[in-house]
């Protein structure tokens, strides 16, 4: 992974996912270290982030490490017409790694390719988020012990939600079973069905949930992804379809995690949060020891308690 950058999660092997693991299990028994002194990591965000932005800004603070960077493209020369590249090119002389979100499927590669420093895709358009999913195969590993041979459901908008996508991917290198729930119009795109195809993964597709619930290991909910629309009416339709309350709850698995990447909006009630099976919370948590496990792996450094 030294020197590599993270663009799809494709990238990593099984066995890189398995190191990437084991770094975060280091890092969350301690969190603080100094191993970052003296580097300086560029975070750039061209489109709105919470935790992915501030979760690799903790985790860079909290190995001593400096972070430059925007949260907007408007606070950068962007605004004024530079270019991805120019911006890339010059940020790379400025530090020893770039994290970039970007609105554009494919804009991650292509700074891949232009930078000569190391670049990390923090999400770029509806197509992979790579780190998130790091982070969900952390959590997945956490709460149920393995990662090998679960159910997981997918539920939500499947077609713009590259949280999906990118899971997904990863998930089929365990042999899982996939249960696909979305409103016709969000369904998983067919590559992604043709890439399990291939590999001969089970996969079935539902518009509900409620009467096989009951099968789930994982529930991964997901928000709609209203600013992937170009007509607003078809949110709105699509929107509202799917929401988890904890009645719903009664009669699944006693090791079932409900995991989201968050933010929500209305696809999980509130009445969910605290069902001990509700685990997003401590899912964005884990965020941070992920993205150290990740930039310490790229960067070549070890944590202290290695
Ligand atoms: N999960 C995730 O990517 O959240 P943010 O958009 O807040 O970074």
């Amino acid at each position: 992974m030294k020197n590599r950058n993270l663009v799809s999660i494709t990238d990593y092997s099984k066995e890189d996912i398995s190191e990437i693991l084991r770094l975060a299990h280091l890092f969350e028994q301690k969190t603080n270290q100094r191993i970052l002194e003296n580097k300086v990591i560029a975070s750039l965000f061209f489109e709105p982030s919470t935790r992915t932005r501030l979760s690799f800004e903790s985790a860079i603070n909290r190995l001593s490490g400096r972070v430059i960077g925007f949260s907007e493209a408007g606070s950068s020369s962007v605004s004024k017409g530079e270019s991805l590249k120019d911006t890339i090119k010059t940020v790379a002389n400025y530090s020893d790694l770039i994290i970039m979100r970007h609105p554009l499927e494919g804009s991650a590669k292509y700074a891949g390719e232009v930078s000569d420093v190391p670049v990390i895709n923090a999400g770029d358009g509806a197509n992979q988020h790579p780190t998130q999913t790091l982070l969900d195969l952390y959590s997945i590993y956490k709460t149920q012990g393995t990662l090998e041979n679960l159910n997981i459901f997918l539920i939500g908008d499947l077609k713009y939600g590259r949280t999906v996508h990118s899971l997904l991917m990863a998930m089929s290198k365990y042999n899982p079973v996939f249960n696909f729930i979305s409103h016709k119009k969000l369904r998983i795109p067919d590559e992604y069905k043709m890439f399990l195809h291939d590999l001969n993964i089970k996969y079935y597709e539902h518009t509900e949930f409620t009467d096989i619930i009951s099968r789930a290991d994982i529930m991964y909910m997901t928000r709609v992804q209203k600013e992937r629309f170009s007509d607003p009416i078809e949110y709105e339709k699509t929107k509202d379809i799917y929401i988890l309350r904890n009645n719903m709850l009664t009669d699944t698995k006693d090791n079932l995690k409900i995991l989201h990447p968050l933010p929500r909006v209305n696809e999980i009630n509130e009445d969910v949060d605290k069902n001990e099976k509700a685990y997003y919370f401590e899912q964005a948590k884990n965020g941070v020891y992920t993205r150290q496990a990740i930039i310490s792996a790229i960067l070549g450094l070890k944590p202290e308690n290695n």
